[in-house]
């Protein structure tokens, strides 16, 4: 399917992938079209091995060796120069790319059979929530994927981190399924985090980081866990349709109008639920969903940073 141009959508360990043959341009073309995503925004393109970092980027620095060696198959996004060959379809007409290794085995079979580089952005429409099965896939493409691989729903359920390393230091672009902590661990320093829509000094930023993405249907509301009592009884008496809670662990004295779905438990565990929540939401009718997020540290940083993309958008 992939050789004959076709569009196939993979598990990941993070979320459900749009894959497109990346060395065929009308290919990626209609990753663009089915996704209604501007051609402006690249895609990651997804390699078998790490080996492979050095045909597909130019003069690779000891750093992005040191990262993909530690990191690699595993969430962590490298944009790195690109080599002569990517095409400027795949990086939206810019000298950089995007690389990772998934750590899946259905993801790693496919890209060993298929061979070459797949280009792949979430499989979802243009700033909807991000698919972690294959049926959020089918309910979101529909006929428009020629395939959907059904791995089951993935382990991390948030997208990966990116780190830009085309400037002097390794910058955090999006917060993901790879601590920050760990980053620093490996790299032996503080890594600069720049994960707001508005471009950084240096410039740096992912285009596609929009406050608008993430968003499900019902109104996100968040609330520490402390407050959550009046959020709740605030929105009830404000809001014209049912109003749901999303938190960490059962929370006791609220009142009994709320629809609470099932705790998303410690910020590892919130992260793979994150997603199926939020549409859950949606199944459900709610017009609010009030969302206690984890702690703000490790994976919980991602959840953190999407919840408040959630909350921002749908204001
Ligand atoms: O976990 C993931 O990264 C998933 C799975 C499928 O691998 N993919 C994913 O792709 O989240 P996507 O396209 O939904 O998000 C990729 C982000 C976008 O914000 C895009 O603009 C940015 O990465 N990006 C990709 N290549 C880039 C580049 N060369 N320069 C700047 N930003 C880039
Ligand atoms: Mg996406």
């Amino acid at each position: 399917m992939l050789r004959s141009g076709g569009l196939v959508a993979f598990p990941t360990e993070t979320v459900y992938g749009l894959g497109a043959d990346a060395s065929n341009d009308a290919a990626v073309a209609r990753v663009f079209s089915v996704k209604g995503r501007p051609t402006d925004h690249p895609l990651i393109v997804h390699l078998a091995d790490a080996e492979q970092l050095d045909d597909w980027a130019a003069d690779v620095s000891p750093t992005a060796h040191l990262l993909a060696d530690a990191f690699w198959p595993g969430p962590l996004t490298l944009l790195v120069e690109r080599s002569s060959s990517v095409s400027l379809a795949v990086t939206g007409g810019r000298s950089t790319v995007g690389l990772r290794v998934p750590d899946h085995t259905v993801a790693l079979e496919l890209l060993r059979a298929f061979g070459g580089g797949i280009a792949a952005p979430s499989a979802n429409r243009f700033g909807r929530v991000s698919p972690t099965t294959a049926a959020h896939v089918v309910a979101d493409l529909g006929d428009d994927v020629d395939l959907v691989l059904d791995g089951g729903a993935c382990r991390v359920g948030v997208e990966s981190t990116i780190v830009d390393l085309t400037g002097e230091l390794p910058v955090v672009l999006r917060a993901g399924g790879i601590s920050v902590d760990r980053l620093e661990e490996v790299l032996g320093h503080v890594v600069e985090v720049h994960v707001s829509a508005e471009p950084s000094e240096s410039g740096a930023r992912a285009p596609g980081m929009l406050e608008a993405h993430y968003a499900p249907e019902a109104r996100i509301i968040l609330s520490s866990e402390h407050d959550v009592i009046n959020a709740v009884n605030d929105a009830l008496a404000a809001a014209t349709g049912r109003v749901g809670l999303l938190a960490p662990t059962v929370l006791v004295g609220l009142s009994e109008d709320v629809v609470e779905l099932e705790p998303a438990g410690t910020a590892d565990d919130y992260a793979a639920v994150l997603y199926s929540r939020l549409r859950q939401a949606d199944r459900l009718g709610l017009s609010v969903l009030i969302c206690v997020p984890p702690p703000n540290v490790g994976v919980g940083l991602a959840v953190n940073d999407r919840l408040r993309r959630a909350a921002a958008s749908s204001r």
